[in-house]
């Protein structure tokens, strides 16, 4: 009898623990899971991707060339660089932060056979001025920070392509449907 009470109560220990190591493993799961996205959301901008218009307009805005090499900052799901790609540039490629995003983007050109590159990673931390082109779609707060740290680092004839947010202290060389065009001097 008591060797059966014994064997009972050690069930019910073992079932807590792991139970408990389960939830526990699911909360850090789901952490390291949604807090690159969220960081995206605050210190770039949640996913909204561009609107077609726009995606027009920055395509336009863009002339690009076939030695052209190009960076989405904050790809989303790759809308916006695969249509770019699609233009013969050399290179093509989108950085994103938020991992079920970037899956996405992922899918998406893996499913159209697209030619950009679609990259898991912080785009604070690249080095942008390898890029002849950026293009983004971000928040005012981080345009104001790819103002302070990134413009300056870029070099002459670099062309930036911002939908919707203006840079504060840099002329506008071209505007389209609310897309702005920069070109380094
Ligand atoms: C407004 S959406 C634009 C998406 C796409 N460029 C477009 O125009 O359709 C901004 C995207 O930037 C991503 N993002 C924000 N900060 C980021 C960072 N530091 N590194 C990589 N991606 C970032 C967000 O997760 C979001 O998907």
């Amino acid at each position: 009898m008591l060797e059966v009470l014994v064997t009972f109560v050690f069930t019910i220990l073992i079932a807590f623990t792991v139970w408990f190591w389960l939830k526990v493993a699911f909360l850090v799961l789901l952490v390291v899971i949604i807090y690159p996205g969220v960081y995206a959301m605050i210190k770039g901008a949640p996913f909204v991707p561009s609107m077609d218009k726009a995606i027009k307009a920055m395509i336009k805005l863009g002339k690009f060339k076939k030695t052209d090499r190009v960076v989405d900052i904050g790809c989303g799901d790759g809308k916006v660089i695969r249509k770019i790609a699609k233009e013969g540039v050399k290179e093509a490629v989108g950085y994103e932060l938020s991992i079920p995003t970037f899956l996405l983007a992922r899918f998406r050109t893996f499913w159209s056979g697209g030619k950009e590159k679609i990259r898991f990673g912080n785009f604070w931390y690249q080095d942008l001025s390898k890029y002849d082109v950026i293009v983004c779609f971000l928040l005012i707060e981080a345009m104001t920070n790819f103002e302070k740290d990134v413009w300056p680092k870029l070099g002459k004839g670099t062309r930036v392509i911002s939908n919707a947010f203006k840079l504060k202290h840099v002329e506008i060389t071209e505007e389209k449907d609310g897309v702005y065009l920069y070109i380094k001097k």
